[in-house]
């Protein structure tokens, strides 16, 4: 049994660090990635073949991961070594002062890729000093849960690219999406067919609505939803969704999902299942720490949708998850 908001234990009994997530299903594996602010490290990967139980396959992106330059021009820095003083006159949480170096990585999500057999990572990318780079970086890897070589960050098409997700439509196209103009507008671009570099700029949805932490799910009947946050740091506000026909027609405007903290969560991702009875989409949430970032945590709700086909979450604490049966409400 789960419990919203409580911290989730790997097979070794250590809590899960996956922060503003993503799963992806490959091999007869779930294999989730997320953030790891321990250490030296970026990105972790755990991995289950029930999605209750999860095996901690170590740490596919860090300080010290190899890096190589693709064709795009990019910036292959993984550490900031500029000298950098904390300011003196607030306290400084501890996982700060050991992130010195660090430049800062977020919200990890990886597609496989069928043509070239890659797995493809793209992150936000700043500079571990501020959010000014607000720039998208890409790692691979052959295999799911190995070390992932770094390629680098850069701005798509020269815009600002911070809370990010990626999508992978039934025919394989995949889209980035990316908060940019300082997060104002949120932006759709569709990925070349190795999944490397934007192709082309289809969408710049509500601007000036400042909308971050996308995730997008298609529903079986063929509508697209994206669901987002408000632009508040670490503090929930109300979640918002937007639906189409498809990821480069036309979207709604946004409307109200979840109460007015999302249940005290942001968007991570949504996980999409064929269970036993039918199909199910979880929403799956990042319950912050805020100063206490160590201490976050995740929250996983059915979607469900009203008699217009539109969807909403309800509240529910326990519950059991496996992906033959799906979320199960306790
Ligand atoms: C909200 C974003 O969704 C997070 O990923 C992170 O960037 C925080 N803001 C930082 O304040």
């Amino acid at each position: 049994m789960f419990t919203n908001g409580k911290p989730w234990l790997d097979t070794d009994g250590n809590p899960i660090h996956a922060h503003g997530g993503h799963m992806l299903r490959h091999g007869g594996y779930w294999y989730w990635y997320g953030e790891d602010r321990r250490e030296n490290y970026y990105v972790s990967c755990y991995r289950s073949r029930d999605l209750s139980s999860w095996e901690s396959r170590g740490i596919v992106l860090s300080t010290d991961s190899e890096t190589a330059p693709i064709r795009v021009r990019t910036d292959l820095s993984l550490k900031n070594e500029t000298p950098f003083e904390f300011p003196k006159d607030r306290p400084i949480p501890e996982f700060l002062k050991k992130a010195k170096n660090k430049v800062n990585l977020e919200r990890p999500k990886v597609l496989y890729n069928e043509k070239t057999g890659k797995f493809v990572m793209w992150i936000h990318y700043e500079n571990g000093r501020d959010y000014h780079c607000a720039a998208a970086a890409i790692a691979t890897s052959d295999t799911p849960d190995g070390k992932f070589t770094y390629h680098g960050s850069f701005n798509p098409f020269g815009y600002m690219s911070r809370d990010c997700t990626l999508f992978k439509d039934a025919d394989g196209t995949a889209y980035f999406l990316s908060a940019s103009r300082d997060n104002a507008d949120m932006h759709v671009y569709r990925l070349t067919e190795d999944y490397l570099n934007v192709d082309a700029l289809v969408h710049k949805l509500w601007q000036g609505e400042y909308r971050e932490a996308p995730a997008v799910m298609r529903r079986e009947d063929g509508k697209y939803f994206v669901f987002s946050s408000y632009c508040t740091g670490w503090a929930p506000n109300q979640g918002k969704y937007a639906v189409s026909d498809g990821m480069e027609s036309r979207f709604s405007m946004l409307s109200d999902f979840g109460d007015e903290t999302t249940y005290r969560s942001q968007p991570a991702f949504i996980l999409p299942l064929d269970t036993e009875t039918g199909k199910q989409y979880i929403y799956v949430g990042d319950r912050w720490g805020g100063r206490d970032y160590m201490s976050s945590s995740y929250i996983f709700l059915r979607i469900r949708f009203d008699d217009r086909g539109m969807p909403f979450i309800e509240w529910n604490e326990n519950f059991e998850l496996d992906d033959k049966k799906g979320l199960r409400e306790i």
